[in-house]
């Protein structure tokens, strides 16, 4: 994948991103999610006043795209508020549907912040295949 297409993805996260309702975090994240076959999710943080029930933008791209019969995954881009990385439930979440997802991080405006991977991200990772045993 090209850097121009990289950075395409990460300024639509940036746009995904200003959907964001966080008024308790002030944190505004955006995620694009795209699909092997070429289709995008894109999705924002949704905060609640029962603090707990918070869903982070990258859950809800990947529970929108399952929800449209997708689970097929070839990247993931971000727009995260400073360039930080995906929260642990979420790598966890992103995890059931492959090992090496790339993930393209930008910031707030649309900036390119730093490409990370799954694989790194989550290592030794507990996933579906680790149901199949003996
Ligand atoms: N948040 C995300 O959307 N993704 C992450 O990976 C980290 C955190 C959201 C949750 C909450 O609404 C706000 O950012 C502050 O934690």
């Amino acid at each position: 994948m090209s850097g121009e297409e990289k950075l395409e993805l990460v300024r639509l996260a940036a746009v995904a991103g200003k959907e964001a309702y966080a008024p308790y975090s002030k944190f505004g994240v955006g995620a694009v999610l795209k699909a092997r076959d070429g289709r995008l999710f894109s999705a924002c943080n949704v905060e609640n006043a029962s603090y707990g029930l918070t869903i982070c933008a990258e859950r809800a791209a990947v529970f929108k795209a399952v929800s449209e019969g997708v689970q097929s995954f070839a990247c993931l881009a971000l727009s995260v508020p400073g360039g930080g990385a995906p929260c642990g439930a979420c790598r966890q979440v992103l995890r059931e549907f492959g090992a090496d997802l790339p993930i393209f991080v930008g910031d707030e405006n649309g900036e390119m912040r730093r490409e990370l991977n799954l694989a790194n991200l989550l290592p030794d990772s507990f996933g579906p295949e680790s149901l199949n045993f003996p």
